[in-house]
């Protein structure tokens, strides 16, 4: 595997690839991002890792301070699994200058998690318009588990004529359904056992509201047994899968989604579903 540091050495070595995979990450792998490479080895000759902690998508120091970062072990694991190159630039080398975005965020930017992390979006699609200028990949792959997320850059590459085939791969679970996330390596013993209450308060709620049919009563019951729990909520909401947009009658394909901090770790979990499934 080929290790860069810096933008001006890619440029020289993407060249002759011919058809190039890109999986970003903030590193701390785990088997998430295993499953995106896994999926990107099927579609391209060369994958490429980019481990980049994204200063600016971070909305406090604290917890850019904290993200677990574990780059000795990340180079093992991308070893392991065939990937052709790890970019692993510094802040200096992405942002040698204040960064600057041209490109107008849709108002889905401000919801969910946009409006509980000010300018959170904003930052992600700043360094995803970096590295697909930069590598100008064929294929990029992201993880299911950042819901909100996913659909931006989707619309990111829609909207900027990116000729890049985009792949969207299901969240990878630990056996008691705790959504795989560099985070977890965060909590403590105590608060592992309690989390996977995250995923089953969703889905719970799911079969609430098949039972019951009201979005808003739904919800507000799933955010009361999480703050029960202990959990400080940011919020549980239901939207439609396709633009995640408040759902109306006729919407059948749905996705939960919640956020909330167990003992000051963030996480976040969503889980789609159909109105008509019994
Ligand atoms: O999901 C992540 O790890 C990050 O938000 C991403 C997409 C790599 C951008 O920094």
């Amino acid at each position: 595997m080929i290790i860069l540091k810096n933008q001006d050495a890619i440029r020289s070595i993407l060249k002759d690839k011919k058809i190039l995979a890109l999986v970003p990450t903030m590193g701390n792998l785990h088997d998430g991002h295993i499953s995106l490479i896994k999926h990107a080895k099927k579609h391209a000759d060369s994958i490429i890792v980019s481990i980049f902690v994204n200063p600016i998508q971070f909305n406090s120091s604290d917890d850019l301070k904290n993200y677990p970062r574990s780059i000795e072990k990340d180079i093992n694991i991308l070893k392991k699994h065939g990937v052709d190159i790890l970019f692993n630039p510094s802040e200096k080398d992405i942002y040698p200058a204040k960064p600057y975005l041209a490109y107008e965020l849709p108002p889905l930017a401000s919801q969910l998690c946009g409006s509980k992390r000010p300018g959170h979006f904003k930052g992600v699609i700043t360094i995803i318009e970096k590295l697909f200028d930069l590598i100008k990949p064929d294929h990029v792959f992201f993880g299911k588990k950042d819901y909100q997320q996913l659909m931006l850059i989707k619309q990111f590459i829609f909207d900027r004529k990116y000729e890049i085939t985009f792949h969207s791969i299901e969240t990878v679970r630990e056996k008691d359904s705790l959504a795989l996330s560099s985070r977890n390596s965060l909590l403590s013993k105590e608060s592992r056992l309690i989390v996977p209450t995250l995923y089953d308060t969703l889905k719970n709620a799911i079969i609430e509201l098949k039972k019951f049919s009201d979005i808003k009563e739904v919800e507000l019951s799933a955010q009361k047994k999480l703050t029960d729990l202990g959990w400080i909520v940011d919020y549980v909401e239901i939207r439609r899968q396709k633009d995640l947009l408040k759902p109306i009658d006729s919407d059948k394909k749905l996705v939960i989604l919640g956020a909330a901090y167990y003992e000051n770790i963030r996480l976040i979990d969503n889980i789609e579903f159909c109105t008509d499934d019994s």
